[in-house]
């Protein structure tokens, strides 16, 4: 089918954007008419900055929207998921044998004793029974809490305790790059710290699982045991779906907490407008689910679209350049949803490698995570595409829930500019400000901010009032602050620039270099420490750290090892320091606030500026020479 026959004219699109911005009430409820409720909202929208509600009163539960819903027509056998497994193995679940599994692993989760409102941990692989775990929690409304399979244990338990979860449900290893990766010896170290986890549900992929008795219990085991079909649980509309951490300026991840009524119309709404999605569609998003795009657009709004979705266990690039292109000839994947780092990669590996394959059946593609340089935009759109497939560059975090400056290619032909989002989303009123707060003329750099609720924003974070209300609402006065750079050109473009605080993105993955420097510190032989992030040709970012020794430990090679793999251990394979420095000063201001501004210039080689407010310039010199030794 081709996009275009849905695509309506340019006034429309403006005037239903116009209609959305001054009548919110009324259109957020015309388009949540897209979910089935159990009951209707009183209301549409109560907004007290910066606490929105969405359909209040409104019942409604996600998975049957997900799952339910499609069997009911002519959607009970089509493929719900397609799963491939990086040796090739593949599996499909129709919706009705997705609907099967879901009813009965939210027994079994009953079983173990949870209940609506209760916190479930997942902590799995890209394989089918996340998004079975996922949706069983939500069929009897429990909050899942998914955590990233590439988290280390002290990561894993850190979540865990935040949001208290009862139950973990994961697996026994994950397949990476033909390794198999120990999830359960990470999980029984974290499971050491975690007094409100009362049962773990393993995936049991390997022969020699060990269970711990009266705590583990296989997933197969207890799904024998388990009923066909649970009752879905009608949840008000904001009652939570899930909380997911993400970085934040502090050590502490921040736990945001997603609301079911207002996430699920606007994500299901989004991937309408995003790609104009369709019953033809293989939809193939590649971000893992311990990630929000995984939540979003990978489970819960194509599912509720009733669309058939790829996921993929393993590298894009293994065991060789042209697996992911082989998967999409495979499976005849009509949209790809990727990240501009995986894009410079496939890049780098030359297009002989796309070209082996038949990519015929995609007609449109998807960027996220970070901003897309024009050069991989163009390779995208040239090679992959073959000049067919317009592309989608979504600007979004995970506190917004869904896109909210993207262009609706879905719907409406527009330009595009390799390199800019384009412009804010349907109801969304974004904007280019000083740090006082107003507006900037076009090319002027400043904060973006969105000055208005949108459905899909977050509720707020996981009990703690004070933080939701300092990280995004202080910044500037009354509005949302996400904490990026942008610039608006003279076409109203949006050039998203990057972030503006202490928050790293490393192949699309934020990290807070607060977090980093934490755990660096946490090691003995470290005093002090400051992160930054050195650009990458590949990754976007990678973070250097800065390191004052205590006294008593020298300058060494196998130090530096030791403290990477120390990091690497703590934090999980993606916060691993690209290179360390030992120094014996760090740059500050008279006040002790370590300078970063000063590192990153420092390692980026540029003209230092105005030094007034540091406190001892030799610590700069000292760098200087030690970068210059690196080299
Ligand atoms: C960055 C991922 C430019 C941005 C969905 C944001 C982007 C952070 C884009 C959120 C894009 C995401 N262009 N930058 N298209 N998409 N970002 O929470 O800095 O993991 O604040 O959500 O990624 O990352 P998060």
């Amino acid at each position: 089918m081709k996009s275009g026959d849905k695509y309506i004219p340019l006034e429309k699109l403006n005037s239903i954007k116009k209609e959305a911005l001054e009548n919110p009430e009324k259109f957020w409820g015309e388009q949540a008419k897209c979910l089935d409720w159990n009951k209707t909202w009183d209301k549409v929208l109560e907004w007290h900055v910066p606490y929105a509600k969405w359909f209040i009163n409104g019942r409604l539960n996600a998975c049957y929207n997900c799952v339910d819903r499609h069997i009911l027509n002519n959607r009970r056998n089509k493929a719900a998921i397609i799963w491939e497994g990086e040796n090739g193995e593949c599996r499909i679940l129709t919706y009705y044998e997705l609907y099967r599994e879901v009813n009965k692993f939210a027994n079994v989760l009953q079983n173990l004793g949870v209940e609506t409102g209760d916190r479930v941990a997942i902590y799995m692989p890209m394989i089918p029974e996340a998004a079975i775990a996922m949706l069983a929690c939500a069929r009897i409304g429990a909050i899942h809490s998914v955590v990233f399979s590439g988290f280390s244990a002290d990561a894993l338990a850190e979540r865990i305790n935040d949001a208290e979860a009862k139950v973990l449900i994961t697996s026994d290893i994950l397949y990476r790059r033909g390794k198999k990766i120990d999830l359960k010896g990470i999980v029984d170290k974290a499971l050491l710290n975690c007094p409100t986890i009362n049962h773990t549900v393993y995936v049991k992929r390997n022969n020699d699982l060990k269970l711990m008795e009266g705590r583990d219990y296989c997933w197969d085991e207890l799904m024998k045991g388990a009923k066909n079909y649970v009752e879905p649980v009608p949840v008000e509309a904001n009652h939570p779906l899930f909380i997911l951490y993400t970085s934040g300026t502090t050590g502490k991840p921040k736990g945001v907490v997603h609301s079911t009524g207002g996430f699920m119309v606007y994500t299901t709404k989004t991937l309408e407008w995003t790609w104009g999605i369709n019953d033809m569609d293989v939809f193939w998003c590649t971000a893992d689910i311990g990630w929000i795009t995984g939540h979003s657009y990978v489970v819960y709004a194509p599912l509720a679209c009733g669309t058939t979705i790829v996921m993929y266990e393993g590298a894009i690039d293994y065991p060789n350049p042209g697996r992911i292109w082989e998967i999409i000839e495979k499976h005849g994947v009509t949209i790809l949803y990727t990240a501009p780092t995986a894009i410079r990669m496939l890049m780098m590996y030359g297009e002989e490698w796309v070209k082996k394959y038949n990519l015929s059946t995609l007609r449109m593609l998807g960027s996220v995570g970070e901003p897309i340089n024009p050069r991989a935009w163009k390779w995208y759109y040239e090679v992959v595409g073959q000049k067919r497939c317009p592309i989608c560059d979504c600007y979004w975090q995970t506190e917004t829930g869904g896109h909210v400056i993207y262009p609706p290619i879905g719907i409406q032909d527009i330009p595009l500019k390799p390199g800019s989002a384009t412009f804010p989303g349907i109801g969304i009123d974004a904007d280019v400000v000083d740090e006082y707060g107003n507006s900037l003329p076009p090319n002027k750099r400043g904060l973006l901010v969105i000055k208005n609720p949108w459905p899909g924003m977050l509720m707020g974070l996981w009990k703690n009032d004070a933080r939701y209300r300092a990280a995004y609402w202080e910044r500037i006065k009354n509005c949302y602050c996400p904490s990026d750079y942008a610039i608006k050109d003279e076409d109203g473009y949006f050039w998203i620039l990057g972030r503006a605080d202490e928050v790293l993105n490393v192949a699309g993955h934020r990290i807070g270099t607060a977090e980093v420097e934490h755990v660096l510190i946490s090691h003995p032989a470290v005093a002090e420490s400051a992160v930054i992030g050195k650009p990458d040709d590949i990754k976007g970012e990678v973070p250097v750290a800065f390191v004052v020794l205590n006294k008593g430990y020298q300058n060494k090679k196998e130090l530096k090892e030791e403290l990477i793999h120390y990091v690497k251990e703590t934090m999980g394979p993606i916060a691993t320091p690209h290179m360390i420095l030992f120094v014996n000063k760090l740059p500050k201001t008279r006040s002790g606030k370590i300078m970063r501004r000063i590192l990153k210039k420092l390692i980026m080689g540029e003209e230092l500026g105005d030094l007034s407010t540091i406190e001892d310039n030799t610590s700069v010199d000292e760098i200087r020479k030690e970068l210059s030794d690196f080299k």
